[in-house]
C-alpha cells in the first residue's frame, strides 16, 4: 500500500474543509461537446471513467453551463434543470467508485455562447451554417462588445439579467450536490461571462457593475456570495480565474491578488490559476506556452492573498509537478491534455518518484496483475529459468 506519509508531496492527501482527496493530482475540467441537452451521455462516463480510475484524488468534470443561454455550443453540458441530475449521479458515482473526489466546474458563455464546437474553433452560429432546430440565440454580455469581429453583438445585461444569473449560478450549486458532486468549481477565467465583467476590455458599464476595479468586480463577488451561501460548510469552492487576460490585455496578475483576497472573504478556498481569454491593443504580453508556464501566477497569488492555489498548464513531468509543491507554488496540481494522452499518468508519475508499490494508485484488478508482474520481472533479474523453484513458477503461472 501507498504509505502517505513518507510519499512524495503529490501523493500526499490532500484536506479542505471536510473534503479529502487521496492525492494532490487533479483531472482539469475538459470540454467534450458531446452532451445531450446539458446532461452527460455514454461518452462523458467512459471519458471521466478512465481519467477517474487513472488514480487522481480529484476529478473534475466539465465546465457546465447554469442556464442554456451560458452554453457556448447546443453540445455543451449543463446543469440548470433537475431532469439533468440522474445523467450526472451516475458520472459521479462512477467517480467516487475509484476513490477520487466528483467535481464540477460551473460557468457561463457570456458573449462566448451560440457557437460552433471546438473542432470548427468556436465558430458563431448563424442561420446559414447551423441546423433549422438549432438556430443562434442571443449571447448575453455586460457591454455591447462581441467577443471577435466574426460576432454578434451581445445582448447587454440589465439588472433583472445580473440578478437571473446569480440565481441561476446558486440554483445549479443546489442541483451539484444532488448529483453527488463534493466539490464546485467556479469557472471565472477565459473570457467568459465572469471574466468579461471584470476586464475593463469587455466591460465598460457605467453603472455599479463598471468603472472601477470594485464595480467591475461586484458581480464576480454576487456569484460566489450566492454559491457560498446554498454549498454546505463542510465542502469546498474553488474558483478558476483567468490571472492575466490574453495578449494586449488589461486584467493583470495585481488585479488578480486584489480579486483572489475579495473571493477568501466570501469563502473561496482555492484559486485555480489559468490565464487568457479576453484579447486587445494594449501592451500585455502573451503568456508563453512553456512546462509550468502559469506556476508564476499561482505562486504569487498564494504568497501575497493567503489563499490556497491549483497550479495548472503544461504540468507534464511528475518531477516538475512534485517540485511545485515541494517549493510551496501550489497545494495541488491539475493536469488536461497530458491525461488526455495518458489517463494512468498518476500511476506513471507514483513510479517516477520512486513510490515502491506505484501500482497501488490504480484500481486494485489493474494493481494485482501489475504487481504480480514486477515480482516475476524481479525473479528473472535474480536468476535463469532454469533456477527456478516450485514456488517460483507458481507465481511465474500466477502473474
Ligand atoms: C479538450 C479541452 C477542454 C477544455 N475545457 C475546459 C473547461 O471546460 N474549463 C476550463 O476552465 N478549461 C478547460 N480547458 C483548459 C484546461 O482545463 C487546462 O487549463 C489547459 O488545457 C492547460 O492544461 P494542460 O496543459 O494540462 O492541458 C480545456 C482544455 C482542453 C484540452
Amino acid at each position: 500500500m501507498l504509505s502517505p506519509d513518507n510519499a512524495p508531496l503529490l501523493f500526499q492527501p490532500f484536506t479542505q474543509r471536510g473534503l479529502i482527496a487521496k492525492n494532490r493530482i487533479v483531472v482539469a475540467p475538459m470540454c467534450q461537446y458531446a452532451s445531450d441537452d446539458g446532461a452527460p451521455v455514454d461518452w462523458h462516463l467512459v471519458h471521466m471513467g478512465r481519467l477517474a480510475m487513472g488514480g487522481a484524488g480529484i476529478s473534475f468534470v466539465e465546465e457546465s453551463a447554469v442556464e442554456a443561454r451560458g452554453r457556448k455550443t447546443y453540445r455543451c453540458s449543463g446543469l440548470w434543470k433537475s431532469e439533468q441530475v440522474p445523467a450526472w449521479r451516475r458520472v459521479t458515482d462512477m467517480i467516487r467508485s475509484f476513490g477520487s473526489v466528483p467535481a464540477i466546474q460551473l460557468g457561463h458563455s457570456g458573449r462566448k455562447g451560440s457557437c460552433h464546437g471546438a473542432m470548427q474553433d468556436w465558430a458563431p452560429l448563424s442561420a446559414e451554417n447551423t441546423r433549422p432546430d438549432e438556430p443562434p440565440w442571443p449571447a448575453l454580455a455586460p457591454s455591447p462588445i462581441p467577443d471577435s469581429p466574426a460576432h454578434p453583438l451581445p445582448h447587454v445585461m440589465d439588472r433583472d439579467d445580473i440578478d437571473t444569473v446569480v440565481a441561476a449560478f446558486a440554483r445549479s450549486a443546489v442541483l451539484s450536490r444532488e448529483a453527488g458532486f463534493n466539490l464546485i468549481e467556479i469557472h471565472g477565467a477565459h473570457g467568459y461571462l465572469i471574466h468579461q465583467f471584470l476586464s475593463p476590455l469587455s466591460n465598460q458599464r457605467e453603472d455599479g457593475y463598471g468603472g472601477c476595479r470594485n464595480n467591475r468586480m461586484r458581480f464576480t463577488l454576487e456569484v460566489a456570495e450566492a454559491v457560498r451561501a446554498v454549498w454546505p460548510d463542510d465542502l469546498p469552492l474553488w474558483w478558476r480565474a483567468s490571472c492575466v487576460d490574453g495578449l494586449g490585455g488589461a486584467w493583470d496578475l495585481d488585479d488578480t491578488v486584489e480579486l483572489a483576497l475579495a473571493l477568501k472573504c466570501r469563502g473561496i478556498d482555492m484559486i485555480d490559476c489559468s490565464s487568457g481569454g479576453i484579447s486587445g491593443n494594449t501592451a500585455m504580453p502573451a503568456v508563453p506556452r512553456t512546462p509550468g508556464y502559469q506556476v508564476g501566477f499561482s505562486d504569487t497569488i498564494r504568497r501575497k492573498a493567503g489563499i490556497a492555489t491549483c497550479a495548472v498548464g503544461e504540468i507534464t513531468e511528475p518531477k516538475l509537478a512534485e517540485t511545485i509543491l515541494q517549493q510551496g507554488q501550489a497545494d495541488v496540481i491539475a493536469l488536461a491534455r497530458e491525461l488526455m494522452l495518458d489517463a494512468n499518468w498518476p500511476a506513471r508519475a507514483a513510479r517516477q518518484l520512486g513510490i515502491e508499490t506505484w501500482w497501488d494508485v490504480l484500481p486494485p484488478a489493474y494493481a494485482h496483475r501489475l504487481e504480480r508482474r514486477e515480482q516475476v520481472r524481479a525473479l528473472y533479474a535474480e536468476r535463469d529459468d532454469a533456477d527456478m523453484d516450485e514456488q517460483d513458477r507458481l507465481l511465474i503461472e500466477s502473474s
